[in-house]
């Protein structure tokens, strides 16, 4: 695509981003590898690991009133400031939990069960966590489900497919901000004023969990009701979700400690340590904004580094596409197709789907990986691709997924194996 960023970071950022995470050019044993999977869980950054560990190494109580209970309680509201900022959540709650997908479950039960007889429209690509939490709660609760179609071609769920599903019996729209298998982006603010355009007291909920480290976030401006993140997927720990809930819904009935606010979603007492590690992923977005704009505005300070981060990640993606004067590009490979990055153009996050020709997705994985490249294979024997896979007419695709912190120099490795695997020379 013409306008498609195509310039990479700063050498100096460059070399301030390659010392920030662990394992990038090789494995816990110390083999070569190119981590092309961080849709499956992001590369982690050296500081976030300090951190969980210094955190969890103390004992302590927040609840109590001596100093290092206080100094917790600070990570804590640290932290929670900024999970806040970064989804630019001016009102409403914080929810944390185990996974995203709880949190996720737990939303939507919630909606549904406050509501009457209706129906709940989600879509074929959402990820099983908000797909299959619509259909028990619609099972559960009496309401019918409604399935948005994707566009086999660019692996999106038009508007309009969502449009002709909702009524003024829809209690809840879910709907994926970015597909963790297609790779396609929801321009979620529009979508959800012609949502509400059509139903405004729909509850809309996005699976904000691949988006999240690829694009600003801004709850506020989109108006949404509900919004889920995985740090794991954004260079931070396992372990935990976050989620935000619009002042409207968070005091609906809910799971809750009947002793805390209404709207306290926070069951039981928290770990201070994924507090002080989210506050570090943000604090690296911070660095990347600072070097662009040297602003004391936390907020701008995010802005400014996702969409950064958002920049060198078209650069990486079109030159995985599109090749250098010197090395064809995925698309000009023989043997080699690429899926939906055509049709979405910039709305395509740094997912690339491949198929090859005369080669199963599985041995081609294989093939990466003895070239010491990690990608995955998306297949339909999975539960957690087939639905989706199947909404785009394909049975298997490699989900070839880097981030920001790859290189031009990673990227054409890539290039070169790729060529090798569809010749058939590896
Ligand atoms: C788009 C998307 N949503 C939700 C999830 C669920 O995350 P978790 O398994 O951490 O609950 C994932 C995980 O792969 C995902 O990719």
């Amino acid at each position: 695509m013409s306008d498609r960023n195509t310039e990479f970071f700063p050498k100096q950022l460059q070399e301030f981003i390659t010392s920030s995470f662990l394992y990038l050019d090789q494995d816990p044993y110390e083999n070569n590898r190119i981590f092309f999977e961080n849709a499956g869980g992001a590369l982690r950054l050296k500081s976030v690991v300090e951190a969980q560990s210094r955190l969890s190494a103390l004992p302590d109580c927040p609840e109590r009133t001596h100093d290092i209970a206080l100094g917790i309680r600070k990570v804590i509201e640290q932290g929670t400031k900024d999970i806040r900022l970064f989804l630019n959540a001016k009102a409403g709650s914080v929810a944390t939990s185990l996974t995203a997908s709880k949190l996720m479950f737990e939303m939507v039960t919630t909606v549904a069960a406050a509501s009457q007889h209706g129906n709940i429209v989600t879509t074929a690509i959402e990820h099983p966590s908000s797909y299959d939490a619509c259909q028990f709660a619609a099972e559960q609760y009496n309401h019918e489900l409604r399935v948005a179609k994707a566009d086999p071609t660019s692996g999106n769920i038009p508007i309009s497919n969502i449009l002709e599903l909702v009524d003024d019996q829809t209690v809840l729209v879910s709907v994926i901000l970015t597909s963790n298998i297609t790779g396609a982006m929801h321009d979620i603010q529009k979508y959800a004023a012609e949502i509400k355009q059509k139903n405004s007291q729909t509850i809309i909920m996005v699976d904000g969990v691949q988006g999240a480290p690829h694009g600003v976030i801004d709850v506020d401006d989109w108006k949404i009701d509900a919004l889920n993140i995985a740090p794991y997927k954004m260079f931070g720990n396992r372990g935990v979700g976050f989620a935000y809930l619009s002042d409207r819904i968070a005091s609906l009935p809910h799971h809750r400690l009947l002793a805390t606010d209404k709207d306290n979603w926070n069951v039981g007492s928290p770990t201070p340590a994924d507090f002080a590690s989210f506050t570090k992923v943000i604090d690296y977005i911070c660095e990347i904004g600072h070097y662009f704009n040297p602003t004391d505005d936390r907020r701008k300070l995010i802005v400014e580094g996702i969409n950064r981060i958002h920049l060198q990640e078209q650069a990486i993606l079109n030159r995985l596409v599109n090749g250098t004067s010197e090395m064809n590009g995925t698309k000009d490979i023989s043997n080699v197709t690429v899926h939906f990055e055509e049709v979405n153009g910039v709305n395509q996050d740094l997912i690339l789907a491949l198929t090859f020709d005369n080669i199963s997705c599985a041995d081609v994985v294989q093939k990466y990986g003895e070239n010491n490249i990690l990608v995955y294979a998306r297949e339909s024997s999975s539960h957690y691709s087939k639905r989706i896979l199947e909404a785009v007419n394909l049975n298997a695709i490699v989900r070839v997924s880097p981030i920001h912190c790859h290189t031009p120099e990673d990227v054409d490795k890539f290039l070169e194996v790729t060529r090798l695997i569809a010749e058939g020379n590896v």
